[in-house]
């Protein structure tokens, strides 16, 4: 396996986003971790720096295309072309369709989409040049069989899977692989913060899934590690739920 490539993963202070970061540092790959939360995200960057890793932090806004080309410059100046990305960097709420604000919608769709959109964009190039590339998008199940008072959510994580297998048809030519993982419950501060505001009870959701257990930000990084790895290399434009079974 080569652990040199360089990684970029989005949303990468907290959650999912930071386990999958965690993940591709101790595997020993140059990885830049982006999010909004500057202070949260040099805490967990010095974390995983004192424990040896080769990490990068830098706030970005993934809907802000300058601030991602920002950071992308930044991280091709330490480490080098990028090779691999993991856009995570995602927002969640219910909301009643009725009472939902074209605000409330224009805010999901551009940070959960029009944010894997930049994010992929600006990197494609390092990896048409190094004739090999790895993009496994984090959806949801939202995506796959839609969420009640989440149709901007859904929309926009649906949007998610129909991009990564666009692009995996049309990247495929030049070595890059693109596949998507949909959570369905995951411990993290979003589910927690869903759970303490009465949107999400995580007992209840808990009920509908086969391995009775909210999955770890460790399990989705488990699966991304696979799909970016040399071992997928024949693995594109697939759907890898990790979700304890909740949706198949
Ligand atoms: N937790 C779940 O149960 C679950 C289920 C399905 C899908 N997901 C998806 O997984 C991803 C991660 O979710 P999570 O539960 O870890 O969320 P989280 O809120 O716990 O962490 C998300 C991180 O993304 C960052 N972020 C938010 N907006 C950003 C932006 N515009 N630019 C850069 N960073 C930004 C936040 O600051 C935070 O650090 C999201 O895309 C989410 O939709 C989560």
């Amino acid at each position: 396996m080569n652990n040199n490539r360089v990684v970029v993963v989005t949303g990468a202070a907290a959650g999912i986003g930071l386990g999958i970061a965690e993940r591709f540092a101790q595997d020993g790959h140059p990885t830049v971790m982006i999010d909004v939360q500057e202070d949260l995200l040099e805490q967990e960057s010095k974390r995983l720096q004192a424990a040896g890793a080769n990490v990068l932090a830098c706030r970005a806004d993934v809907a802000n295309r300058a601030e991602i080309e920002t950071a992308y410059s930044a991280a091709r100046s330490r480490f080098g072309p990028i090779s691999i990305v993991i856009p995570n960097a995602g927002i969640a709420n219910f909301i009643p369709f009725l009472s939902m604000k074209i605000e409330d919608w224009q805010r999901v769709i551009d940070i959960n989409l029009t944010g894997v959109f930049h994010t992929v964009q600006a990197a494609v190039p390092d990896m048409i040049e190094a004739k090999w590339g790895r993009i496994v998008t984090i959806s949801s199940q939202a995506g796959q069989s839609g969420g009640p008072q989440q149709a901007h959510y859904s929309a926009s994580k649906g949007g998610v899977i129909g991009m990564t297998k666009a692009l995996a048809r049309e990247l495929a030519p030049h070595g890059i692989t693109v596949n998507t993982v949909p959570p369905s419950l995951v411990d993290t501060p979003q589910a927690r913060r869903s759970e303490a505001v009465g949107e999400f009870p995580l007992e209840m959701i808990v009920q509908m899934i086969p391995i009775s257990r909210p999955g770890q930000p460790s399990e989705i990084a488990s699966a991304c590690a696979f799909l970016a790895s040399d071992e997928a290399s024949y693995v594109t434009g697939q759907v890898l739920g990790v979700n304890g079974g909740m949706y198949m």
